[in-house]
């Protein structure tokens, strides 16, 4: 079966096609990152824009690099939500139009679903259950993953998402947008001499706002003596360590010997490979997407819509025509 994949949440114009929700015959990213930059973040109505514009050409790229016609299209995944609501009509309105004129069902995708899907892409033997670091721009979750379809949510930010708190710092240290891999390759280059607080809770919420607020104050104090790789170093080992040691607590307490990175930031090295050294050290299996696959894609959109489509969340899209945006879509939710 193959599925049309559409994700047009934030800044990427993507469309993937995917055979049985881990083959994929090809995934086009347009990105818009150069567009924003000069913004220091997404401006929504600017992505709106751009998306109308990209969209139709991305669907021809994909169906070309895919090797196939309309006509081989089996059913249509879309990311309904959460994101940018302007951003996500834009792909919402294609797929509804592209479904009506093909006949074809459509499946809702939850962003973060799709985010946790990159990883049945990139390693074909996992399968649920297991649990999930969710990581990214918008958001920081533990997830217990009881089925393909089925979610919970048992551990998230109080403020910011860690993405965000990568990109904040790298706001306040100048170094460009989007920040995270421009800290991590500051990082690269320093050590962790920075002492940097590590806000814990006595269940698997994160916050992420007292540390960057830390590096804002530091940044402020010390000036241009302020060594922006130690800087980095110490703020990337503080972030990794926390999302770390709450997964594997997560883990131990509910007795699951799996995990999953997901999101934008399931891209940054020392916490890939902070999660393997802990899960070894506890007889866990990490597993993580391919680099490709950690920010967004619509792969991972056509992935997660083939294990909605084989449970039956799947709508003839006569039945659905009132289809939309859901900026607050549920994961797990049926829409
Ligand atoms: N190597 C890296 N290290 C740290 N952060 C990274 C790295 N690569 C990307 N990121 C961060 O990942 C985020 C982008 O991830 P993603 O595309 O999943 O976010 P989003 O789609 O905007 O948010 P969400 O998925 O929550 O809706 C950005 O904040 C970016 O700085
Ligand atoms: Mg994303």
């Amino acid at each position: 079966m193959k599925c049309v994949g559409i994700e047009t949440s934030c800044d990427e114009t993507s469309v993937s096609v995917v055979e049985d929700g881990r083959v994929v015959l090809s995934n086009i990213v347009s990105s818009q990152i150069d567009i924003h930059k000069k913004f220091g973040g997404v401006v929504p109505e600017i992505a709106s824009r751009h998306h109308v514009s990209n969209i139709a050409y991305v669907v021809d790229d994909a169906l070309n690099t895919a090797n196939i016609s309309f006509d081989d299209i089996d059913y249509i995944g879309v990311t309904c939500g959460p994101g940018l609501v302007g951003a996500l009509l834009v792909g919402i309105s294609y797929a509804k139009s592209l479904a009506y004129s093909l006949n074809k069902e459509i499946v809702p995708v939850h962003h973060i679903e799709g985010h946790i899907a990159a990883n049945y892409i990139s390693n074909p033997d996992l399968k649920p259950p297991f649990m999930a670091l969710v990581v990214s721009g918008g958001h920081s979750h533990i997830v217990h993953v009881k089925d393909y379809t089925k979610f919970e949510i048992i551990g998230k930010t109080r403020d910011d998402a860690v993405g965000e708190a990568f990109d904040k710092v790298a706001r306040t240290l100048n170094l460009g947008y989007p920040g995270g891999p421009l800290v991590s390759e500051e990082a690269d280059k320093g050590q962790a001499l920075y002492s940097l607080p590590k806000t814990k809770f006595d269940n698997y919420d994160f916050s992420f706002s007292g540390i960057k607020t830390a590096v804002i104050n530091l940044v402020n104090k010390e000036k241009e003596n302020i060594n922006i790789q130690n800087l980095c170093a110490s703020f990337e080992n503080a972030v990794c360590e926390i999302l770390v040691e709450n997964t594997i607590r997560a883990m131990q307490d509910y007795n699951i010997g799996t995990v999953v990175l997901a999101g934008g930031v399931s891209a940054n090295k020392k916490l890939r490979k902070l999660i393997e050294i802990e899960s070894k050290r506890n007889g866990y299996t990490a597993y993580m997407p391919e680099l490709k696959y950690c920010t967004d894609n619509a792969a991972m959109i056509a992935s997660a819509a083939y294990f909605n489509y084989i449970n039956e969340r799947r709508y003839n899209i006569k039945e659905r025509l009132d289809l939309n945006a859901y900026p607050s879509f549920k994961l797990g939710e049926k829409m």
